[in-house]
């Protein structure tokens, strides 16, 4: 496995509030904690950076993506209609609140 990218995680910030951007784990390595490893990562990283809320958009299918974020301390605060092309769906803006110790909570 050494050389091989099991996953990746996107975001930025600006002042204390930072976006997800993108989170994608390959095939072979999902459902082993991977992703969930990703973004406790970023969100600590975030956090350090004086990031204090973190927002991220996902597809309302994606049924196992918005399970791992709520599972992390994400709530739905939006939806954005039609905002996903191939196949056109609508996204559902998630946020977490990071406090200095670096916990994620819903707002
Ligand atoms: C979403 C994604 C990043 C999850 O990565 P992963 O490494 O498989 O996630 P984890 O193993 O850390 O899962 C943590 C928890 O999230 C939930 N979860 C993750 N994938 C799931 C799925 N396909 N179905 C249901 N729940 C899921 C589960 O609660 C899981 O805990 P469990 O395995 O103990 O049940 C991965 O499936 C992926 O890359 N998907 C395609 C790209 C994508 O959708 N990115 C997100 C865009 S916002």
């Amino acid at each position: 496995m050494d050389g091989l990218v099991a996953g990746y995680v996107i975001a930025h910030c600006a002042a204390d509030e930072g976006e997800i951007l993108n989170l994608g784990v390959a095939v072979a390595h999902r459902r082993h904690g991977v992703g969930r490893a990703l973004v406790e990562h970023v969100l600590a990283a975030l956090g350090a950076r004086g990031v204090r809320v973190v927002y991220l958009e996902v597809r309302e299918s994606n049924a196992g993506a918005r399970r791992l974020y709520e599972a992390l301390g994400f709530g739905e605060v939006a939806r954005r209609a039609r905002y996903y092309r191939r196949p056109v769906e609508d996204a559902v803006v998630l946020c977490a609140a990071i406090d200095p110790a670096g916990v994620s909570a819903k707002l």
